[in-house]
């Protein structure tokens, strides 16, 4: 097994690493070639009326956090729903409603459930999927391959940035479809975005001692916070969820701006909080996060950018830095560093990191 795992000490460590190349492969095979992949022609692109998210998980996450780039790039209203929760809640029929599912496995029950309930409404379907053949694939009208290959460990890594890969270049693709970005833009976000993989590769080489080392100070707390807004909320919720699968320790994520709303109230010395602060137009809103969560003592450990770096400098514990990018990249980036973070905790805390306690890596009961 040490063989298959390359040298590093854990899969989980060893797939954190594979994310630049699977998002290469996820964007070579899937991305480019969007229009057959996605099967839908200009005039049915042009009357979808709504997306509907279903997923479980780390995916779930995937899919809330490509709500903000796919209204904002496409203008379609996306709903993002717990596949547990969507199965069983009213859902009105709204007609032009292109249901995705997205899951490493294609095998979750609860997602498998949620994708009938949404054939058996009449939706048009699409999967975003890493199993070829898997349940989920062979009920979608349509499927977009995640190329991550095979992930072992059970806490999700590379599937994770893989799918957030492919929903976001779906989200430019439908967008220029529908004739909501022009040429310009759609040529600008597509340049930006095929430099992921290398702004993946130099975010692994440059945060991974400075988060090993911010993880030694802070180990042997019980309770983490994880703050970010827009498309880094649902990064700071994926962040929470990896520390508590592989760590077993309390951990919560929130909007930035909700905070002072009641979770500040839990806010001592004794809670690090981990602050996603890209240098975009929500940054001054997250500064304050750092600033009010410090004052309460907290150890605020920043991720930020260049500028933003410049700016926060002395104020926090601890500082993260990532590449420059664009704000909704850069959720994609913080991924690695909440993954990074939840890795070398679980580490220092001797937790058995590719299978955690009471979790299974696809959950195929409802
Ligand atoms: C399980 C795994 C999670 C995963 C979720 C959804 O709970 O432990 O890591 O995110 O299932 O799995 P899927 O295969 O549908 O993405």
């Amino acid at each position: 097994a040490q063989a298959e795992k390359g040298g590093y000490k854990h899969f989980m460590l060893k797939e954190i690493y594979e994310q630049p190349d699977a998002v290469a492969d996820t964007l070579r095979f899937g991305v480019e070639d969007m229009p057959s992949v996605f099967g839908m022609s200009g005039k049915q692109i042009k009357n979808i009326k709504k997306i509907q998210i279903i997923a479980c998980g780390t995916a779930y996450h995937a899919g809330l956090c490509s709500k903000y780039f796919i209204e904002e790039y496409s203008g379609i209203p996306v709903e993002v729903d717990y596949a547990s929760e969507y199965k069983y809640r009213f859902v009105p029929s709204t007609p032009g409603t292109l249901a995705i599912a997205v899951s490493q496995s294609g095998e979750t029950a609860d997602t498998i459930a949620a994708m009938k309930k949404a054939k058996e409404a009449g939706f048009k379907t699409l999967a975003i999927c890493n199993v070829l053949g898997s349940t989920l694939t062979r009920m979608a009208d349509h499927t977009f391959f995640t190329r991550c290959g095979l992930e072992i460990s059970v806490a999700s890594t590379k599937a994770f940035t893989s799918q957030l890969a492919a929903l976001y270049g779906l989200a430019v693709f439908l967008g220029f479809q529908r004739g909501v970005l022009n040429s310009a833009q759609f040529k600008k976000y597509s340049t930006e975005f095929f430099a992921l993989p290398r702004l993946l590769e130099n975010t692994i080489k440059n945060t991974a001692e400075a988060v090993k080392k911010t993880a030694k100070k802070i180990y042997k707390e019980k309770t983490f916070v994880f703050l970010g807004r827009s498309a880094n909320y649902p990064i700071a919720l994926e962040g929470a969820l990896k520390l508590k699968e592989i760590s077993y320790l309390h951990a919560e994520g929130f909007p930035g701006g909700e905070i002072k709303h009641g979770p500040i109230a839990i806010i001592d010395s004794h809670v690090p909080v981990f602050v996603l602060a890209p240098k975009d137009n929500l940054f001054e809103k997250m500064l304050s996060a750092c600033e009010e969560t410090a004052a309460r003592g907290a150890k605020v450990i920043a991720v930020t950018d260049k500028k933003g770096a410049e700016i926060l400098g002395k104020k926090v514990f601890a500082l993260v830095k990532i590449p420059e990018a664009n704000s909704f990249l850069t959720a994609i980036l913080n991924a690695v560093v909440v993954q990074f973070f939840a890795y070398y905790i679980a580490d220092l805390r001797k937790c058995e990191i590719d299978q955690p306690r009471n979790l299974a890596k696809s959950v195929t009961v409802e």
